[in-house]
């Protein structure tokens, strides 16, 4: 069985992965994100998700373009694949896919995308485009990434949807193509039914917010019950915000300390944004459905993966992860530098040495 992948959130808004006033030895720039790129594929790292904003909110008061400063991390590094956040509603999927295509070229097919449907009305607002409802966002995700995958993949490409029309389009270059790379891999954020059956329908990846061993279990079997269901598998994300000291009392003394000195009015404003963002989800399965004030401190639910403690228990709890079915674990780190280092140093050797001696995989049935 293949080794479970690790990606790392790039840190290209200000203000780092959680919303405390703790120290955080994170910098949103560019010398410190190409310095970080390469560490990162030099221990270990797969994949780097950047994160799409547009304007401040929770924080995250300036931001770098997504597309653009995923092509200079491809550019500064040499095996990273790049997963650039996009928002369908701001763009037209045949300009992203030519945008994509270039940018796999000039990286040798290692550009990716993760397709987010969006919880920041503000943001619409703000650039005169509408908001839809929740459902409907997903609706029109789901044809961009049609749209997205038939332009990369065929000639003469047409569609007639609710939201995009293309007519008789031919996309040349193409993307790179390997035997087991159609066309640059498609990422997908959300956690909501509506989310869980673009996956199953669309997608090459889901991507799912921290959660305990059972979070994930739920998920698992619903994404792949909607896949089944098109004879299709889908791979499965998981994000997690991970504290390795060489003690447990270290670690889960910098959890306490960045909880404690949580930014209480922008995480609160956070929740607000997006309790909003997913009141039409009748069935309340949202990404942040039930998320406690200490989750939103780390603004995708990382603390709930519990990967915090020593590497043993950590590389211990990934490797628990995996034998569930998860692919890939999505890392947020307080110190970006220093972590990912001590991560591929300490860390991910234990992990390789625990798959090797457990390569089970648990049924998670469907
Ligand atoms: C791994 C991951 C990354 C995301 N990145 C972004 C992002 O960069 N920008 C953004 O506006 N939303 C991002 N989102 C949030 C989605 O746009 C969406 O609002 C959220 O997943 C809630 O969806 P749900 O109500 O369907 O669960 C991300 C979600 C996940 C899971």
């Amino acid at each position: 069985m293949s080794e479970i992948k690790f990606a790392y959130w790039v840190p290209n808004v200000s203000g780092g992965l959680v919303t405390s006033t703790i120290d955080q030895r994170t910098d949103w720039g560019y010398d410190y994100n190409r310095e970080l790129a390469v560490l990162a594929e030099n221990n270990g790292f797969d994949y780097a998700l950047s994160q799409v904003r547009y304007m401040a909110s929770y924080g995250a008061e300036y931001q770098h373009e997504s597309t653009s400063f995923s092509l200079a991390l491809l550019l500064a590094t040499e095996r990273l694949k790049v997963i650039a956040a996009v928002h369908p509603g701001l763009w037209h999927p045949g300009v992203l896919a030519k945008l994509g295509a270039t940018a796999d070229h000039l990286s040798h097919g290692r550009f990716a995308v993760n397709v987010v449907s969006g919880w920041f009305k503000g943001e619409f607002t703000a650039l005169g485009e509408p908001w839809l409802e929740h459902d409907e966002r997903y609706r029109r995700s789901e044809e961009f990434i049609r749209a997205l995958r038939g332009i990369w993949t065929e000639d003469g490409f047409s569609l007639g949807g609710d939201f995009y029309r293309i007519r008789d389009f031919s996309l040349k270059p193409k993307p790179v193509r390997g035997p087991d790379r159609p066309h640059p891999e498609i990422f997908q954020g959300g956690n909501s039914t509506a989310a869980r059956r673009m996956a199953g329908r669309v997608s090459d990846w889901y991507f799912s917010n921290g959660k305990d061993f059972d979070g994930v279990v739920e998920q698992l079997r619903d994404v792949h019950a909607s896949a089944a269901s098109e004879g299709r598998s889908v791979r499965f994300g998981l994000n997690g915000f991970l504290i390795a000291r060489d003690t447990e009392a270290e670690a889960r003394e910098t959890l306490r300390e960045i909880v404690a000195r949580a930014h209480r009015p922008s995480v609160e404003g956070f929740r607000d944004a997006v309790t909003q963002a997913g009141k039409s989800t009748s069935d309340g399965k949202g990404m942040w459905a039930d998320s406690s004030f200490e989750d939103l401190v780390q603004y995708n639910d990382g603390f709930r993966t519990q990967l915090i403690g020593t590497p043993e228990q950590v590389a211990e709890r990934i490797v628990r992860y995996k034998a569930l079915g998860v692919d890939l674990m999505l890392l947020g780190f307080l110190h970006y530098h220093e972590e990912v280092e001590y991560f591929g140093r300490r860390v991910l050797p234990l992990v390789r040495e625990l798959e090797a001696s457990s390569p089970a995989r648990e049924s998670v049935s469907v």
